[in-house]
């Protein structure tokens, strides 16, 4: 028994913030935005469109696209750090909202990491026979934890949900799944939560050392695509897509120079998205799948890296 994706599906909230927004808020031009980080628009969340909201439709889109009802699921995981309760999960909230019951549901967080953690958690439920078909969604709204006058943050993040339905298989479609963290450097990314989702004082907001951030992204990721080729008995020679975690497109190039992969192999949604923290992984999958670039047979490296610090990856077959 092997573990494969059924489908996907994504949802992102109608209201864009683009590069001239932004100069309209904090003293920066939409060149350095392109130039720094690649990102030209980002979509924001309204007060309805919670991670619940959004990842509820995400995964409508996925189970339709694996044609499959709710009431074939058997768990739901939702990687998400700005879902609006500590409780009920966010995972609860959108089984609920897909009028499932009787089945397990948890949020796991994991910070941008978030979607390649539930990922394997799901793989390892199917492995060993917990489960034959799981929602796993990425949902996240951290625009509204980025300080609006931080225009070292406030640049990069965007809202939305990304879904997948991964299910057994006797077709192999998880090749290798690999995670890891690591709390040294924790402190250059933070994100307090004593108001779930609706900041108060300026303690309250996203932090981040970007530059720092940026430098240990590169070095981690580059060492993590190699570990999850490696897991595999795989080179970079049997890639066919990168879907790259979406935080800055100078991080996504250096990873795709790694891999020695042209960037017409490298699945980019930042320059409309921005960072969409848990969703960006399974929001540029399924670009990726329909725009129809990415095929039934395609091997595809995903990988993430996030505050923790924590990274993860999914070599599969889709
Ligand atoms: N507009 C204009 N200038 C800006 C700016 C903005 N939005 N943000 C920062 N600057 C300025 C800085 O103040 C600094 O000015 P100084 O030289 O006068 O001190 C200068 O630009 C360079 O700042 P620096 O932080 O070194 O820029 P950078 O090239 O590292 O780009 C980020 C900044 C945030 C875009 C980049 O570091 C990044 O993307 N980091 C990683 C982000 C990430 O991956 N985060 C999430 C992980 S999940």
């Amino acid at each position: 028994m092997y573990s494969r994706i059924l489908g996907t599906g994504g949802y992102l909230p109608e209201q864009v913030r683009t590069n001239a927004d932004l100069e309209r808020m904090v003293e920066t031009s939409d060149e350095w935005i392109i130039e720094r980080t690649g990102i030209k628009e980002r979509r924001i969340a309204s007060e309805q469109e919670t991670a619940a909201y959004m990842g509820t439709e995400a995964a409508k889109k996925a189970l339709e696209s694996a044609r499959l009802q709710p009431a074939d699921l058997d768990a739901v995981i939702c990687a998400t750090t700005s879902s609006q309760y500590a409780f009920p999960s966010c995972a609860c909230e959108i089984a609920g909202a897909l009028g499932l019951a009787g089945v397990p549901a948890f949020d796991v967080a994991a910070a941008c990491s978030g979607f390649s953690y539930a990922y394997a958690i799901a793989h390892a439920m199917i492995m060993s026979g917990q489960a034959q078909k799981i929602l796993v969604v990425g949902a996240d709204r951290i625009s509204h934890a980025c300080n609006p006058q931080d225009r070292t943050t406030i640049i990069l993040f965007g809202d939305g949900a990304g879904a997948a339905i991964v299910g057994a298989s006797d077709e192999q479609g998880t090749l290798a799944v690999h995670l890891s963290s690591d709390a040294k450097r924790a402190p250059l990314l933070t994100l307090p939560h004593p108001v779930r989702g609706r900041p108060s004082s300026e303690s309250d907001y996203l932090y981040m050392k970007g530059n720092e951030v940026f430098k240990q992204a590169v070095v981690i990721l580059a060492g993590l695509v190699n570990q999850t080729l490696e897991k595999a008995g795989m080179s970079d020679a049997d890639l066919d897509f990168l879907v790259p975690h979406q935080a800055n497109l100078r991080i996504i190039t250096a990873t795709a120079r790694k891999l020695h992969l042209d960037m017409s192999r490298v699945i980019v949604t930042l320059d409309k998205q921005g960072n969409t923290s848990s969703a960006s992984v399974p929001l540029a999958l399924d670009e990726g799948i329909r725009s129809g670039r990415i095929q039934r047979g395609h091997v595809l490296l995903l990988e993430s890296f996030g505050g923790g610090f924590t990274w993860g990856s999914a070599l599969i077959r889709y």
